[in-house]
């Protein structure tokens, strides 16, 4: 549901129960003790509560899942922003949305604002811009916000590619956090199968957890759901139930992307070393 005509701001539709995410339990914790500090009695207390974070990861580890967890763990509404829908054909028009949307989040405070996959809207801020600067000034405009903006409004940033984001928004402070989403470990993939075996009416004790989570090694959370629902449909035309075997053919069937782009994810991996908290 957007906010308003033009859509500039999506209203999403939290809760989600937390047992729905299979691992992250560092950010399940970090939730948890952070959840009463936007009383008055934290304030009093003495307590900044925290402004924002931003979500690091690679494609389909679950970033997008811990934004709706945050509102989720908060009890409060969540606005989710795609910077890409700011980007009007005319001059001057892309600023004013930004400024509006921002606008109308703080007149929904107190609020969560998703900011997804905020390295596409800004990506040419960080480099020599081929669009006039007009990247730059809209990232000047949020960074500032971002800043300085007085109500509670809390904000979650995601984002895939740290080599597209500009320098000034990594800077150690910038982000209250930096969560780093990293493909989930066989632990986390066992529970992962689970949760989606059981979304779909199946008792995860029907099948061997521990030969798929070996057998799905390097896969996003994305990705495992992916070859429960390829599993699912394939079972269905042979007029099978679904079964381990047809969910490990499938995996098979489906190499996962990180095994394409290695190296993009093993140097996301390093940087993320020491300045992210790793929210497994
Ligand atoms: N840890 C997890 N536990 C359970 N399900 C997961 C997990 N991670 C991912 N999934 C499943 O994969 C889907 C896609 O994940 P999500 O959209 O959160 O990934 P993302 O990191 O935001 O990816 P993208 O970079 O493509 O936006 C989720 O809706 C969920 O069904
Ligand atoms: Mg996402």
């Amino acid at each position: 549901r957007m906010i308003q005509q033009g859509g500039l701001l999506e209203y999403i539709q939290t809760p989600l129960d937390l047992d729905e995410i299979g691992g992250m339990s560092n950010l399940k914790k970090w939730l948890n003790h952070r959840k009463d500090v936007f009383s008055p009695e934290a304030k009093a207390f003495g307590i900044v509560p925290p402004k924002d974070v931003l979500m690091l990861g690679v494609q389909g580890a679950g970033k997008s899942l811990c934004a709706k967890a945050i509102a989720t763990a908060w009890q409060q509404p969540l606005l989710r922003l795609d910077p890409s829908t700011l980007y009007a054909s005319y001059i001057g028009e892309s600023e004013k949305n930004l400024r509006e949307a921002l606008r109308q989040t703080e007149m929904m405070a107190p609020v969560i604002l998703w900011i997804d996959e905020i390295e596409k809207a800004f990506a040419s801020a960080a480099s020599r811009s081929a669009d006039g600067g007009l990247s730059q000034r809209m990232f000047g405009t949020l960074l500032t916000w971002l800043q300085e903006h007085q109500m509670p409004v809390f904000v979650v940033a995601t984002a895939n590619d740290i080599e597209a984001l500009p320098p000034e928004l990594l800077r150690k402070g910038r982000f209250d956090e930096i969560f780093f989403v990293d493909l989930p470990t066989q632990e986390v993939r066992r529970e992962i199968f689970a949760i989606h075996l059981r979304k779909r009416g199946r008792d995860p004790v029907r099948f061997d957890l521990d030969a798929l989570a070996r057998a799905s090694q390097d896969y996003s959370g994305s990705e495992i759901e992916q070859a429960v629902i390829a599993a699912l449909h394939n079972a269905y035309a042979e007029k099978t139930d679904l079964g381990t075997e047809t969910i490990l053919a499938a995996l098979q069937g489906s190499p996962p992307l990180s095994a394409t782009m290695a190296e993009k994810v093993s140097a996301l991996r390093q940087w993320a070393q020491g300045r992210c908290v790793i929210a497994e």
